[in-house]
């Protein structure tokens, strides 16, 4: 496809939504069409989706079914949003993606990482970001960052959100040359220099 696709993934509080807008500023300012989004929610169908998995007071579905409602937010996603983009040349940068399914449905849920990769296979047509940024942050530290109430994943207790971070760094060490790896707690300008030189890798500038 002529357009570039970039993830970002990570636990709660790591700064993911941030440094995508940083990333997508820099991008447009060196005159790339840049489209910012993110999982579950960005599309009409996935709107009533992510209501159903995160609003307040939302009914707490089988983990089998949460992965499936994540899937079909995803399916909705690549077809109303992200191929249509890439498909005209533009980047993509999507805040979350498979690995967010793989990591708390798959690792945390414990629903197992190869059949909730099956399940994203299955939605996306196999359809992989070029470049996935891990913001990696201790769980500990990524929740101290939190404002408003937490939703139901937020909620987990810190041994699942534990497993979820190491889920997306084992990702990350499977296909190194399709990953970044981020340490997030780290200044925000050395957080976003090192996503810049892995774009750059890309061929964007
Ligand atoms: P959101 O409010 O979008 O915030 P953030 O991404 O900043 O945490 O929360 C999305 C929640 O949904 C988050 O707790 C992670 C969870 N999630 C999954 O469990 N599986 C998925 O496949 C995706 C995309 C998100």
């Amino acid at each position: 496809m002529p357009g570039t696709f970039i993830a970002f993934e990570g636990g709660e509080g790591a700064g993911k939504s941030s440094r995508c807008r940083a990333l997508a500023r820099r991008l447009r300012a060196t005159g790339h069409e840049v489209i910012l989004t993110h999982e579950p929610g960005d599309t009409a169908v996935g709107r009533r989706i992510r209501a159903m998995l995160l609003d307040a007071g939302a009914a707490e579905p089988s983990a089998r079914g949460e992965a499936l409602l994540y899937a079909a937010d995803r399916a909705e996603h690549v077809a109303a949003v992200v191929r249509p983009a890439l498909d005209r040349g533009a980047v993509v940068v999507t805040d979350r993606y498979v690995d967010s399914s793989i990591a708390y449905q798959g690792v945390g849920r414990g629903l197992g990482a190869e059949a909730v990769a099956e399940l994203s296979r299955f939605a996306t047509g196999g359809l992989l970001p070029d470049l996935t940024v891990v913001l990696d942050v201790p769980p500990g530290v990524g929740r101290g960052r939190l404002t408003g109430p937490a939703d139901r994943l937020e909620a987990e207790p810190a041994e699942f959100h534990a497993r979820v971070r190491q889920a997306f760094l084992d990702q990350a060490a499977r296909a190194p040359d399709r990953y970044v790896v981020v340490d997030a707690t780290l200044p925000i300008e050395h957080v976003d220099a090192a996503i810049i030189d892995a774009v750059k890798e890309l061929g964007l500038s």
